[in-house]
């Protein structure tokens, strides 16, 4: 066949496909109530590397301070195993059907890093994270970087299943000459995003919201995200909103004049990707920082560091520091209606991290296990109680 006829051929498929899922998005428009759920079932995924070393210190600390209610059945907790880089390349998937099936049984997840395969690598398999995302629908990645001192209180609404995402593992080469990659912005992908940002301005008292595109260059997918951004907007008249594009919105957040202005800044997905790193390196880097992907029906809380399976290589992983995990899980404890625990913890993070350092964590045998940190964090929980 042709090569240019071909190529139509593949387009015209991710063009069937995404209109699918748009359809999908038009029929789901229900959000669960975690508050209203009889039980809530929280799903502990290790993943790769140091994944089940760190996740399991935030299980321990999650039933210490959810003890009672476990025990009156309210909350329970299923251990899923199985999302390893060995399990995903077997069954050729990036996400094994089984481990799936678990997954989809419970509407809260707490997961640890997975390790993923790169261009190149002899298995071309889909991150299990961007599966995950995308099987759950959970469109928005909040990822929230504070630092009280320096007046820096940001809200970052990360658009989590389209954009250079959403085909990422679907590009094409034409020939050996020409490569594609595709961007896709949907009408009803775009609104819940820019939407659940301004919700979120808007019940928790932030004063601004801003929009982060490159849509003078990306004009019909980023124009698509600032047009609906700026209608949007129209409906909240009393939020202020600003738009910028990522290449000086990246040199702004070094300003220290400009970036304290920035409250909640909603962007679509590799935007999103970069500027969440960037912004938790002025926090102590991305092992501080915790990160939910929420959809309407399940929400995912997440580190947001990588697998370091040089950790385990090593033989380290014992000593990996649980602190993003744990920040994680004091938002998925915020989001299931128990904001006053979520605080308990935040709190004893901040004591046992900035204030006390009692118990220190170096990554290596000179530091404390990750098990003993954890222990430090549940002493201070009671300490402060
Ligand atoms: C993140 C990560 C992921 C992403 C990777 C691990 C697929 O960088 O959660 O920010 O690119 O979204
Ligand atoms: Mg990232």
């Amino acid at each position: 066949m042709d090569k240019i006829e071909a190529a139509k051929e593949k387009f015209g498929k991710l063009i069937e496909e995404q209109l699918k899922r748009v359809e999908k998005m038009k029929e789901d428009k229900e959000f669960i109530n975690f508050k209203e759920l009889p039980v809530i079932k929280i799903g502990i995924v290790g993943g790769d590397g140091i994944g089940p070393s760190i996740t399991s210190q935030a299980q321990r600390i999650l039933e210490f301070l959810l003890k009672d209610e476990a025990e009156a059945g309210k909350i329970e907790f299923k251990v899923i195993d199985g999302l390893t880089i060995e399990n995903r390349v077997a069954a050729g998937k990036a996400i094994p059907d089984d481990v799936l099936a678990q997954i989809k049984e419970c509407p809260v997840i707490l997961k640890g890093p997975t390790t993923t395969p790169r261009a190149g690598d002899k298995v071309n398999i889909e991150s299990a994270n961007v599966a995950m995302r995308k099987e759950l629908d959970l469109f928005a990645n909040v990822r929230p970087v504070r630092i009280p001192e320096e007046g820096i209180d940001w809200t970052f609404y990360r658009e989590n299943t389209e954009g250079s995402y959403t085909l990422g593992s679907k590009g094409f080469d034409t020939d050996d000459d020409l490569a594609f990659d595709f961007t896709v912005a949907t009408t009803d992908g775009t609104e819940r995003i820019i939407r659940a940002a301004f919700e979120y301005a808007k019940n928790n008292n932030k004063e601004r919201v801003t929009c982060v595109t490159k849509a003078n260059i990306i004009k019909t997918t980023d124009g698509k995200f600032l047009n609906m951004f700026k209608e949007i907007a129209k409906e909240y008249p009393d939020i202020e909103t600003d738009d910028w594009y990522i290449d000086i919105m990246t040199a702004k957040l070094i300003d220290p004049k400009r970036r304290t202005n920035f409250k909640v800044v909603v962007l679509p997905n590799l935007y999103g990707d970069i500027i969440t790193d960037e912004a938790a390196e002025f926090q102590g880097g991305v092992g501080t920082a915790g990160s939910i992907n929420m959809g309407k029906k399940y929400a995912m809380f997440e580190a947001i560091h990588g697998s370091a399976p040089r950790m385990v290589e090593e033989g380290r992983d014992k000593y990996a520091d649980p602190c993003s995990i744990i920040r994680a899980a004091s938002m998925l404890l915020s989001h299931i209606g128990y904001p006053e625990k979520a605080a308990q913890l935040d709190n004893a993070l901040d004591i046992c991290t900035q204030k006390e350092k009692k118990v220190v964590i170096t990554g290596r045998s000179d530091g404390a296990t990750s098990a003993e940190f954890a222990d430090y964090v549940m002493e201070t929980i009671e300490k402060n109680a």
